[in-house]
């Protein structure tokens, strides 16, 4: 939530920090700014909506200076206005902000108390404050940053410039991640390695607490106790960080069609070569001396937690408890050491599903993560961390990240089963085997993309839309109504089909299109019935099934996709692609803002 970036440089920093904030924009596109410091002036460029209005005004007032900060915006404090765009700054300081400051109404109290007047209602203001009272305190910058970080309670990460000093910069991680980058000369901030991606491959994560004191050379960090440390610099592969839509319209549309090749990369990292046995991170948990399985997470992987309790129970005869982090901890649920808990997440940074990480870890046997982003908050602070290798998903709505992290359960579930004894090597094999089909089953059914995208014309004239499915289709009717909202703003609501004549039966109208997620599995007749039951009252049906299922059920549906056979063990991964097209086929037909929906950030940092 919220990008930041930083550059000491040796040429103007406006026209690189906005490059970089294109690269960070995912995090939040409510106002964006950046600020220089030129001659021992500040100088700042701040504008509302999307990057593109900063870009504008640079290019009619740019901005001198090689060294600046910039931000892209995600509203937590005050509406998305230019006053409360950052950076926010006075003479002397700027600072980019991305995080809560928990205690800034006391703080911001007692500095209007002292005279300081105050120009946003953002907490980040604060901070700006709490710098100029130490600098007029005498204090150097360095030792200002230092005091006025000290001030400060809640989850955050900053940049700070100083006016009398171009040659320095301050940084610091509490909560929120934070990459410095090395170049030639030259020094980088980012909210993660992708904004430095085209500037520098040589990157220092920070860690908890640090505060770093850049100056052109380099970088010298301390930790949350003030001593100084070393933090390694990684060389980071920059085919792993660079993002480019390719040939598509959208980075969504990109990320859909890459789910044949980066599932791949999931299969080969958590299956033998033979194609028999789940190996890696997968198998060293230790589900045979658990009592139960906790699955914590939040939005669309949620849902994938969701599809897994299904696979766990039936596999490994493993009771599962899934929620969602932000209910998880307050509910205050009683675990134990027989217990093991997995806390799925893409970006490895969402703030609930780290508070419950940080919650359930000293209470469980294993706190396991499963995520796409190896140096997140997550993955660091988990017992065990699981890749799931999608790549960069820079697309609002989570897709490739989604299959991906339903491989990666899988698999646990699978290597779950055989150390429980409830499966044996024969059994793991098929399902290997039916697992290890899915680059191929996967690219078969983008082929069905000109068939989804003609149902999707009649999905984007309706008002409301229905998902049904029953079993582990279930979740995944959650997830496809979840889809279709986030980002076309069409209403929908996904349901369990037997639990339709429960309630929701009476939605259904000629208007109302129903979208039934059905293989031809043990569940299909009843799947159908239910079906008929919307049919009865002139409910419209969009049947997403196999070629046996339409054979059998296809007659009456307005829509029929055909996707290719599968076992039903992977339906729910393979069923996900269509259900992502349908929504980005909907949503482009209506011309919305498909990679950057209205309201969302991809990675929500705040509770
Ligand atoms: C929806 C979507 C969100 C995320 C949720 C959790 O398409 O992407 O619901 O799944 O915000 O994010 P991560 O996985 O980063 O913890």
């Amino acid at each position: 939530m919220c990008g930041i970036v930083g550059m000491l440089g040796r040429r103007e920093a406006a026209p690189i920090l906005l490059d970089a904030l294109r690269r960070l924009e995912y995090r939040g596109y409510d106002s964006a700014g950046v600020a220089t410091v030129h001659d021992g002036r500040i100088e700042r460029r701040r504008a509302t909506g999307k990057l593109s209005a900063l870009a504008e005004l640079l290019e009619r007032a740019p901005l001198p200076g090689a060294t600046g900060i910039g931000h892209t915006r995600w509203a937590t404090h005050g509406a998305a206005t230019e006053a409360n765009a950052h950076p926010h700054a006075t003479e002397r300081v700027a600072v980019v902000h991305n995080g809560i400051i928990e205690n800034f109404r006391a703080l911001r109290a007692r500095l209007e108390a002292e005279g300081r007047r105050f120009e946003s209602q953002t907490d980040t203001e604060t901070i700006v404050h709490l710098l100029e009272s130490a600098l007029d305190a005498g204090m150097a910058p360095e030792k200002a940053a230092a005091h006025a970080l000290r001030q400060l309670e809640g989850a955050f990460a900053l940049c700070i410039l100083f006016a009398q000093d171009p040659d320095l910069m301050v940084a610091a991680r509490r909560g929120s991640p934070l990459a410095l980058g090395h170049g030639e000369g030259e020094m980088f901030v980012g909210s993660d390695a992708l904004a430095l991606a085209p500037l520098t491959d040589r990157i220092t994560y920070l860690d908890e607490g640090d505060m770093a004191v850049l100056r052109r050379e380099g970088a010298q960090i301390f930790d949350a106790s003030g001593a100084p440390v070393e933090r390694p610099m990684r060389v980071v592969a920059a085919s792993s960080v660079l993002a480019e839509k390719g040939e598509h319209k959208h980075f969504m549309a990109k990320e859909i069609f890459e789910q044949p090749t980066v599932s791949a990369y999931a299969l080969g990292h958590y299956l033998n070569a033979e194609r028999t046995a789940v190996r890696g991170e997968a198998a060293d948990i230790p589900f045979d001396e658990a009592d139960r399985a906790v699955l914590v997470a939040c939005g669309t992987a949620h849902y994938a937690c969701h599809v897994a309790k299904y696979w766990f129970e039936r596999l490994a005869r493993l009771p599962v408890e899934i929620d969602v982090a932000s209910e998880f901890r307050y509910r205050e649920p009683p675990l134990s050491r027989r217990d093991v808990a997995v806390f799925v997440s893409q970006s490895g940074e969402t703030a609930d599903t780290l508070a419950a990480l940080r919650h359930a870890r000293p209470q469980v046997r294993m706190a396991a993560a499963v995520v796409n982003v190896p140096e997140s908050s997550i993955a660091r602070e988990a017992d065990l961390a699981m890749p799931i290798l999608a790549g960069p998903e820079i697309g609002v709505a989570s897709t490739k990240a989604f299959t991906n992290q339903l491989i990666t359960l899988a698999a646990m579930a699978i290597a779950a089963g055989r150390r429980r004894g409830a499966l044996d090597a024969e059994a793991e094999a098929r399902l290997v085997g039916a697992l290890s089909e899915l680059p191929r089953l996967m690219a078969e059914a983008l082929r069905r993309a000109p068939e989804i995208e003609a149902a999707a014309a009649r999905i984007a004239q309706a008002r409301d839309v229905l998902y049904l499915g029953r079993g582990p289709m279930y979740p995944l009717a959650l997830e496809g109504a979840l889809k279709l909202k986030e980002i076309s703003y069409i209403h929908a609501e996904g349901y369990a089909s037997g639990e339709l004549k429960h309630g929701p039966i009476a939605l259904v109208d000629p208007q109302t299109p129903t979208v039934v997620m059905a293989p031809r599995d043990a569940l299909f007749d009843k799947t159908v019935s239910n079906m008929q039951e919307v049919m009865a009252r002139g409910g419209r049906i969009v049947l997403i099934t196999d070629a046996a299922g339409a054979e059998a059920a296809g007659e009456g549906a307005e829509r029929v996709i055909r996707m290719p056979d599968c076992d039903p063990f992977v339906a729910p991964i393979l069923y996900a692609l269509p259900a992502q097209l349908l929504a980005y086929h909907a949503a482009a037909l209506l011309g919305k803002d498909v990679d950057q929906p209205r309201n969302l950030a991809k990675s929500v940092t705040v509770e």
